[in-house]
C-alpha cells in the first residue's frame, strides 16, 4: 500500500524531556526558567533563528560526538545577521557554551540541541533588532522513520528568498513548514515535498531532498530556495568521496517520478529513504543501492566509527564518563515536532 496509515500524527510525539540545564539570558539556568515574555517580538513576530544539532554517542559509550557543531553555529550567526539579531558572540563562544551545557548536562545517549538567538523586544510591531540566545537540549531518537517515506508533492509554495529567506533558519517561515507537513498529515503521507515559486524542487517541509538518476547524485542548489542543509553538504562530500557524481542544479516535479531513489536529509530527519511519491513508486520501491551505501557510511561517521571524518565530530564526554553526581533529569514533558 503506497499511502501509509500509520503515520498521521501531529510530529512525532516521542514525549521526551528536556534536560534539566539550559543557557538563557547568559547564564546556565534549570530548564524551567527559560521563558520568553508573551509580548517579545520572538513571540510575536516570529523574529528568531534557531539551529537544530545532534549529538550522537559514539561507538565507546561514553562521549557525544557533536556533528559538525563549528557549522552549525556559522550557519546560525549568518541567519541572526539576515534579520539582525545578534547572538552573544562568534561561533566559537556559542560552540564553547554548547560544549559546557552538555557537560552540565552528562546525557546518557543521542541528543538533540536547540540554540535560538531571537529578538527580545516588547514594543508594538515588528522591526529588527535583538540580542536574545538561548540553548536546551533533550534526548532524542529517530524523528522520521527511516525505513521508507510515502510523500506528496504539497500545493503550497516553498517561501521565497524576496519574502522569507529560506536560506535563514528563520522561526516565523516554520508556518510555511507546519502547512506542508499538515497538508501530508491530512491526506495521509508522511510528509511533503515543496516547489518553489519558479516550480521547481525545493525541499520537503524539515529536511533537504536528493535524488538519485542513472547513478547520479542530485539535488536542488544553493539558490532553489532551500535552506543550505549541513546534513546535505555533508553528504554532498561524503558521495564525492565514493567515487558517486554529484549535479546541484533545479530539479522538475516529474524527476521525482522517473528517479531511481530519492532520500530526505537533515538534522532531524537524518537519512530517510522516499519510497512513493504522489503515489507513484520510485524504483524499486525500497530503499536503493546509492542511498544505503551514504547512509552506512554517514552513521558509521557520527558514531566515530571512520577516522577519516573524526574532524566533523566535536567530542564531549557523556554520562558513562562522568562521576556519579547528575542532576535528576527535569521532568517537564514536550511534544516534539520531528527534524526541524
Ligand atoms: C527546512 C529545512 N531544510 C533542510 C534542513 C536540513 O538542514 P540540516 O542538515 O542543516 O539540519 C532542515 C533542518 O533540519 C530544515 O528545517
Amino acid at each position: 500500500m503506497l499511502v501509509r496509515l500509520a503515520i498521521k500524527q501531529r510530529g512525532a510525539d516521542v514525549s521526551n524531556s528536556y534536560l534539566p540545564w539550559a543557557y538563557f539570558d547568559r547564564r546556565f539556568v534549570p530548564v524551567s526558567e527559560a521563558r520568553l515574555p508573551v509580548g517579545c517580538h520572538a513571540v510575536q513576530y516570529g523574529q528568531g533563528v534557531f539551529a537544530g544539532i545532534r549529538g550522537y554517542l559514539d561507538q565507546d559509550g561514553s562521549t557525544i560526538n557533536v556533528f559538525r557543531l563549528p557549522d552549525h553555529f556559522k550557519r546560525f550567526v549568518q541567519s541572526a545577521s539576515i534579520i539582525k539579531v545578534t547572538p552573544p558572540g562568534p561561533p566559537e563562544a556559542l560552540a564553547e557554551i554548547l560544549v559546557e551545557l552538555t557537560r552540565r548536562n552528562a546525557p546518557a545517549g543521542d541528543v538533540y540541541y536547540r540554540p535560538f538567538a531571537y529578538d527580545e523586544g516588547e514594543g508594538l510591531g515588528p522591526s529588527l533588532s535583538g540580542s536574545g540566545f538561548a540553548i536546551y537540549m533533550l534526548p532524542v531518537g529517530d524523528l522520521t522513520p527511516q525505513n521508507g517515506l510515502a510523500v506528496m508533492v504539497s500545493s503550497w509554495r516553498r517561501v521565497t528568498d524576496n519574502a522569507i529567506p529560506a536560506r535563514g533558519k528563520i522561526s516565523g517561515a516554520y508556518v510555511n513548514s507546519a502547512l506542508v507537513r499538515e497538508d501530508a498529515r491530512v491526506s495521509g503521507f508522511d510528509d511533503a515535498i515543496v516547489l518553489n515559486e519558479r516550480g521547481k524542487v525545493a525541499e520537503a517541509s524539515v529536511a533537504n531532498l536528493m535524488i538519485v538518476r542513472g547513478g547520479t547524485l542530485i539535488t536542488p542548489a544553493v539558490t532553489g530556495d532551500i535552506l543550505e542543509g549541513i546534513t546535505r553538504r555533508s553528504l554532498l562530500l561524503l558521495a564525492r568521496d565514493m567515487g558517486v557524481p554529484i549535479e546541484e542544479r533545479e530539479v522538475d516535479r516529474t524527476e521525482l517520478y522517473v528517479a531511481d531513489e530519492i532520500f530526505l536529509c537533515g538534522t532531524g530527519a537524518q537519512f530517510a529513504p522516499v519510497v512513493s511519491v504522489d503515489r507513484r513508486t520510485v524504483g524499486t520501491g525500497e530503499p536503493g543501492p546509492i542511498s544505503a551505501a551514504l547512509r552506512r557510511r554517514f552513521m558509521d561517521i557520527v558514531r566515530g566509527r571512520e577516522p577519516q571524518y573524526a574532524g566533523w565530530l566535536t567530542r564531549v564526554p557523556a554520562a558513562a564518563a562522568r562521576d556519579a553526581g547528575q542532576p535528576a533529569a527535569h521532568s517537564e514533558r514536550v511534544t516534539q515536532s520531528a527534524g526541524a
